[in-house]
């Protein structure tokens, strides 16, 4: 499920995970529901999800 979202490129998935998004697969969530973080960390879990 992941390949077709990094092909997206990482501002388009730092974006969705920060504000939120609603795709085929259901919603995500602005930052996953924890909107006492920073961006910047919402940003590094992307990076720890894209690299797995
Ligand atoms: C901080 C933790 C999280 C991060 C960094 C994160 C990040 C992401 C990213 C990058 C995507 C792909 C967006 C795209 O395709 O453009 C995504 C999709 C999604 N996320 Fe999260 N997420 C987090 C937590 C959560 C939580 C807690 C939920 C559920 C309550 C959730 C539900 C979803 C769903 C359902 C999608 C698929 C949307 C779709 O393709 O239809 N996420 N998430």
């Amino acid at each position: 499920m992941w390949a077709p979202r990094v092909a997206k490129g990482k501002a388009m998935l730092y974006d969705h995970a920060i504000k939120g998004f609603s795709g085929q697969a259901g919603v995500m969530p602005p930052k996953g529901g924890r909107t006492d973080l920073s961006d910047d960390l919402i940003e590094q879990a992307v990076d720890h999800m894209v690299a797995l």
